[in-house]
């Protein structure tokens, strides 16, 4: 037996066809609000709240790997979260996603959401 904590679970978002390429869809999975992309065929799972203000990362435009918010267009790198442009400087949390028998799943840990960018 290791001393390894055990992995957060991956949990079930939505039916994959719900998320298109290009355009953003929010879900909430274990109450967390997160926007789940699909940008030149990957998956991509972000926070959906922006760290500037209240706008939903769902609704935004994806170009280069980032999404930009609707509100402001500061944009986040899709893979990471870090902010790539301005006003936004604090970036979101990213979380692992994947795609099994025609099913988005997203690993979100249990309990309350981090702080954006931890
Ligand atoms: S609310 Fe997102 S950049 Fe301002």
């Amino acid at each position: 037996m290791t001393g390894d904590a055990p992995s957060p679970p991956f949990l079930p978002a939505g039916p994959a066809g719900s998320v298109r390429e290009g355009i953003g869809k929010a879900f909430t999975i274990a109450g967390r609000r997160i926007a789940v992309f699909r940008h030149e065929g990957r998956l991509y799972a972000l926070d959906d709240g922006c760290t500037h203000g209240a706008a939903s990362l769902a609704f935004g435009s994806l170009r280069d790997g980032c999404v930009a918010c609707p509100w402001h267009y500061g944009e986040f790198d899709l893979a990471t979260g870090e902010p790539r442009s301005l006003p936004v400087y604090q970036g979101v949390k990213t979380y692992p996603v994947r795609e099994v028998d025609g099913i988005i799943e997203v690993c979100v840990p249990e309990g309350p959401a981090d702080d954006p960018g931890d």
